[in-house]
């Protein structure tokens, strides 16, 4: 082969790799952004990344875009090894186009998705673009509903990590709504459905496109994204670590690590974290980072439904979920939002064989009319959904509170938990001792010379009844009752006996969750 049809080739590479040209990247850093190529270059193991579709073309010939080239159709597509594992990714390249989509950069997607699924290997996407592609009109639209459905038939099948690092506005938002997990960065990224302008003139409303779509919007308010990082160099360093707590797919399990911390670590302080008041509120994530390995707890949705914490630890090096009520915040009750939130972290661990973790510390479901009329009925039957229909071992914890409902909605032995321990400050009963006073005691208290004293007398008859859990543990809905100093322990020893758990489910096409 002459050298001249090399240099072309190199020649025509060299002109792919600059994208949108030296101007646009400048803006692009400006902005506090990097290129697609550099984020892609920061996730993957140095020289790892195979780029595919490099030479890809659009076919547009409407509104001028005959003349445009648009080097590498505005997304970099490929694959490479994160931590030395396989993982596929496509990068939107705001430079090229705005990273706006057409046919062909759609079809680019959904080559590596189509890949990732066959292979079974995770995909990371980052979104940075203007959306649907102005000037291809239907076929834009259709580039978009080919992702879309393949971002449905993957779920469950590999895990898919959307990244938000500039706009994300329309119809495009629910690519990422379809995957497992949403990473912002706080400022230079934004999602929405209609945007400020549209907002205004329809509804007269003013807001920023920040606050209506912003890192920090999705984190707190609407629960659309998972985490939100300060810059785009810690966000792909946040995907890394998700990624090692994640398997490649639904046959295998999450990666093991070796396990540099005391199997049999004895904490005592967790013998003093319960308040003898049990009105008494303490930080539930305390407890979860004394037990789990190293203290190492990667929090999902940390800004969300704060009343309950969800995210990822490992005990004896393997990745265990974990859920748990949060006394510090609504005093740990569930509503609709720590509903919906706990319900799709348990499917999500359930889809990709990830034991789960459940620490109790509830009072009930928050009562109210926003809450009832908000439909906390159908939301929280997400929760007892979802326990139960997860075959992964699942062990829980009550550390206090463990009251109706709300009790058995955090996976009681009922829903299937195939181990339940209970620490000697647990309280197991159909509700807290002050209401159940006022409804079984109402003649005598309402009868006595002293109705404020009988009360009194009435709740603490109750509390000394109902308040610990040897009632639960005489009739085996408690395993056993443990020293919490020794949970650690006793939580690594339950996992690895329930490590090789199978269990099965009636077959059908699929389940009708109360969405
Ligand atoms: C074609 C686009 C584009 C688009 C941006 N560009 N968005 N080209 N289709 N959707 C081009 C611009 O013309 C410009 O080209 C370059 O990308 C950079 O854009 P700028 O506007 O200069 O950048 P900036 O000022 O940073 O503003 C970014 C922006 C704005 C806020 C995203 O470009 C914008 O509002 N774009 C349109 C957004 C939109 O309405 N999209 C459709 C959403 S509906 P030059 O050549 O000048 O560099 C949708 C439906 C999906 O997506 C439905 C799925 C079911």
């Amino acid at each position: 082969m002459s050298m001249d049809r090399i240099q072309e080739l190199n020649k025509k590479r060299e002109a792919i790799m600059q994208g949108g040209g030296e101007k646009r990247i400048q803006k692009q850093h400006e902005s506090g952004k990097l290129t697609a190529r550099e984020r892609l270059n920061l996730l993957f193991d140095e020289g790892s990344f195979v780029e595919i579709d490099a030479f890809v073309k659009h076919r547009c010939t409407e509104f001028g875009m005959q003349d445009v080239d648009a080097p590498g159709e505005g997304v970099v597509t490929g694959y490479g090894t994160v931590d030395g594992r396989l993982v596929y990714a496509f990068a939107q390249d705001f430079t090229v186009v705005g990273g706006s989509l057409g046919e062909m950069h759609a079809k680019k997607i959904c080559k590596v998705m189509d890949m990732a699924l066959k292979i079974g290997a995770p995909l990371v996407g980052m979104n940075d673009s203007g959306g649907a592609r102005i000037q291809e009109g239907v076929d834009a639209l259709s580039g978009y509903g080919s992702i879309f459905y393949r971002n449905t038939i993957a779920s469950g099948v590999i895990p898919q990590i959307s990244v938000i690092m500039g706009p994300c506005a329309g119809g495009a938002v629910y690519s990422p709504a379809l995957t497992d997990f949403i990473f912002m960065v706080d400022k230079t990224s934004q999602m929405f459905i209609t945007g400020p302008q549209v907002i205004k003139a329809v509804t007269g409303e003013e807001v920023t496109a920040e606050d209506l779509g912003g890192a920090m919007t999705h984190n707190k308010v609407s629960g659309v994204a998972h985490f939100i990082s300060p810059d785009e160099k810690q966000c792909i360093e946040e995907i890394k670590r998700l990624l090692s707590f994640l398997p490649s797919n639904n046959m295998e399990s999450a990666p093991v690590f070796e396990c540099e911390d005391d199997l049999n670590r004895i904490e005592d302080k967790l013998n003093e974290i319960v308040p003898d008041n049990s009105n008494k509120a303490y930080d539930m994530k305390e407890i979860i980072t004394t037990i789990v390995d190293n203290g190492d707890f990667m929090e999902v949705q940390p800004y969300y439904a704060m009343n309950i914490i969800t995210g990822f630890a490992r005990l004896n090096g393997k990745s265990v979920g974990i859920i748990a009520n949060q006394p510090k915040v609504l005093a740990g009750c569930l509503d609709i939002n720590a509903s919906d939130k706990a319900g799709r972290f348990i499917r999500t661990c359930d889809a990709f064989n990830i034991p789960i973790l459940n620490l109790v510390d509830v009072p009930g479901f928050l009562p109210g009319t926003t809450q009832e009329y908000g439909g906390i009925i159908r939301h929280g039957a997400k929760m007892l959904y979802a326990y139960s229909e997860a075959t992964v071992p699942k062990v829980t914890l009550i550390v206090r509170k463990a009251y109706g409902g709300a009790y058995l909605a955090m996976c009681s032995k009922d829903l299937g938990a195939d181990q339940v321990f209970a620490w000697p400050s647990a309280e197991i009963a159909v509700m807290g001792p002050d209401g159940a006073a006022n409804i079984i005691f109402k003649k005598d208290i309402e009868a006595a010379d002293n109705p404020a004293a009988a009360r009194q007398e009435k709740i603490q008859e109750y509390r000394d009844k109902f308040a610990n859990p040897y009632i639960a543990a005489s009739r085996g809905y408690v395993d056993d009752v443990i020293e919490p100093a020794t949970t650690r322990q006793r939580l690594i020893s339950a996992f690895e006996m329930l490590e090789s758990k199978r269990e099965t489910r009636p077959a059908k096409k699929h389940g009708n969750l109360p969405v």
